[in-house]
């Protein structure tokens, strides 16, 4: 096991059990607060929630499918800042609840007889996708409330984005509406976050294949290797919208022009990145930040940045058997300047977890490990556009879907949540992932050798999640009834190193089956030098529980509940029944919210 740090946080609350109820539990002496459900107006002329909302009003409103969040305090203050947050989708039936006269498809999507699909909707859709800029503050009372601002900002599917680092202006993504390779629009199933050194947010491309239509029957890595077939249609069928608007079509990436610049046949290069945003600029343009590679960016973690060295973050491609990377730049933090620019020239790496403990951080570099034009990797815009075949390349571990990662701010260690793989074979287990048919998912962390910059590290097993009978906490014991849990996906470590765990059973199987004893998705507190784990709160029906964030004096804490409701069958949505009215309750339709958890002593969350 990895060396022990200093002092152990304390977790003095009271821990609750599981919970199969619509509603939101937090132990004894806390407070909840539901704040910013998906509608709520934050820019523009302020459209209020209605179900009728237009698209365009959802571009002034608060998206849905709250996900990564990060609170940017303005002036140092705990009770007065920008919370910023991804919404990583839409449930078309929810947001589409007030249509009226048209069929839904297999997936929900309202559409016409012809397969056509209205306009407005889908661009409701994608401005209810993206991220959330929204000044918050707490009123006398301890409420929090939101602030008009002009910082307040909706970033949609349809924001304008610059392309940087080695893969702008590359063939690669030559398109009808950016011939010179250096613009897309839109981001796209922002899933966790990163916050950079120099204070930006990066929103993380997760599933972003299944928005793409492609009728091509021959589709090349740069799109096979990350999920998009041939003589596909896509999830969303965007590109089917009425009236044929060129920001709808370029959801079509099939060859249809003369070339590259006449079609989007190369729109899906311009997706799967980290994509930086300053939320205390509201003009400036979103970046594509190519060089810390192009795959399902579940989220990125910088390391604490030391003046002089490089900055260094780690990120994880969130599907089964891919792999955790590395990014190393090449010019060296300096606060006084440092931006964005720092992450466009460096070196990617990916995880390589050996069987005795040990690892080796291997380059994703042009010449290195065998990526070289012989083995069909022609310079680093390729290498990096087909991240994924260059890891394949390399040889690195093939893990259970790495979700978010975290840095122990004592130890410097680096933990990462592999939420499940069912789909691992008995001989495709190895010490990193133990487990065939992966059901519950497990924590594995590292010690660098020496700086976060190191290419070679350390690792455990912090906990292998699961039931009393099958989870293991980092010293081999079995789990309590207060700390069981299943499918590990949010993570966080406060500034006392308490670790936040939070979970994402799928809404398919949650509360069904194995999953059964663990109730609705939660979260978790652990404390990191003896293994204790406590269940710190529990959520509604169907939902999971995803993004965390802090004021500085850790009084208030942000947590958001995804996609309420989700579970709810074809029949029983076609009966008007609903499984989840969560928060408003009667008969509301459910929606994302994000939980404002106060102590009602007004004490440090956690201790
Ligand atoms: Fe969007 Fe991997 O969770
Ligand atoms: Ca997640
Ligand atoms: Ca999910
Ligand atoms: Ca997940």
């Amino acid at each position: 096991a990895l060396a022990a740090g200093s002092a152990a946080p304390s977790l003095g609350f009271q821990a609750i059990p599981v919970s199969t109820a619509d509603s939101v539990v937090v132990p004894a002496g806390y407070r909840v607060q539901t704040f910013i459900p998906w509608g709520t107006p934050i820019s523009g002329s302020l459209p209020t929630f209605s179900l009728e909302a237009s698209g365009e009003d959802q571009a002034h409103q608060v998206g849905s499918h709250h996900d990564g969040m990060h609170f940017f305090p303005l002036e140092d203050s705990s009770r007065d800042g920008l919370l910023v947050l991804n919404h990583e989708y839409v449930e078309p039936r929810f947001l589409h609840a007030a249509a009226q006269g048209l069929a839904l498809d297999s997936e929900g999507f309202p559409q016409h007889e012809d397969g056509s699909r209205d306009a407005d909707q889908v661009r409701k859709e994608l401005n209810a996708h993206g991220v959330s800029v929204v000044r918050v503050r707490q009123a006398d009372d301890g409420q929090w409330q939101v602030v008009e601002d002009e910082r307040n900002r909706r970033i949609t599917g349809l924001t304008p984005m610059r392309l940087a680092g080695p893969v702008a202006g590359t063939e690669h993504v030559v398109t009808k509406y950016s011939p010179d390779g250096s613009m897309t629009r839109g981001t796209l199933n922002n899933c966790s976050h990163g916050v950079t050194p120099w204070n930006t947010y990066l929103a993380a491309e997760e599933n972003w294949s299944g928005y793409f239509a492609n009728e091509d029957t021959e589709i090349d890595r740069r799109q096979a290797r990350f999920g998009i077939q041939t003589r596909s249609e896509g999830r969303y069928q965007w590109h089917r919208a009425e009236g044929g608007a060129d920001e709808f079509v370029r959801f079509d990436a099939t060859s249809r022009g003369a070339s590259p610049r006449e079609d989007y046949r190369n729109e899906p290069h311009t997706f799967g990145y980290m994509t930086e945003i300053d939320p205390h600029d509201p003009d400036s343009t979103p970046v594509k930040r190519t060089h810390l590679g192009r795959f399902a960016h579940e989220g990125v973690i910088f390391a604490p940045a030391v003046e002089g060295q490089p900055v260094v973050c780690y990120s994880g491609d969130d599907a089964r058997f891919e792999y955790i990377y590395k990014f190393v730049s090449a010019r060296p933090y300096q606060a006084a300047n440092a931006d964005g620019s720092l992450l466009d020239e460096g070196t990617l790496y990916v995880a390589r977890f050996n069987d005795d403990g040990s690892g080796e951080w291997l380059a994703l570099a042009p010449g290195e490990n065998g990526l070289t034009p012989g083995n069909g990797f022609a310079d680093l815009a390729d290498i990096l556009v087909n991240t994924r075949s260059a890891a394949d390349q390399v040889g690195a571990t093939k893990m259970d879907r790495p979700e978010w990662g975290a840095v122990d701010p004592a130890t410097g260690q680096v933990y990462f949540t592999l939420t499940n793989n069912t789909r691992r074979s008995e001989e495709q287990r190895n010490a990193a992932n133990p487990r065939a048919e992966n059901h519950f998912g497990h924590i594995i962390r590292w010690q660098e050798d020496g700086t976060h910059a190191a290419e070679r590290f350390q690792w455990d097993i912090f906990l292998l999640a699961g039931d009393q009978e099958t989870g293991r906490d980092m010293n081999g014991e079995p789990l309590d009834q207060d700390a069981i849990l299943a499918s590990p996906d949010g993570l966080w470590i406060d500034p006392d190193r308490r670790v936040w765990i939070q979970t994402d059973i799928s809404e398919s199987a949650v509360n069904t089956g194995v999953y059964a004893p663990f109730g609705n998705n939660q979260m978790l507190v652990a404390n990191p030098e003896t293994g204790e784990l406590k269940r710190f709160l529990t959520g509604p029906v169907g939902q999971e529980i995803t993004g965390i964030a802090m004021t500085p004096d850790q009084r208030t804490l942000f947590v958001n509940v995804q996609h309420p409701g989700a579970n709810t069958s074809a029949a029983d949505f076609a009966e008007g029944r609903l499984v989840s009215h969560w928060p408003e309750g009667g008969s509301a339709i459910p929606r994302s919210a994000t939980l404002v958890i106060t102590r009602e002593d007004g004490g440090i969350v956690g201790t």
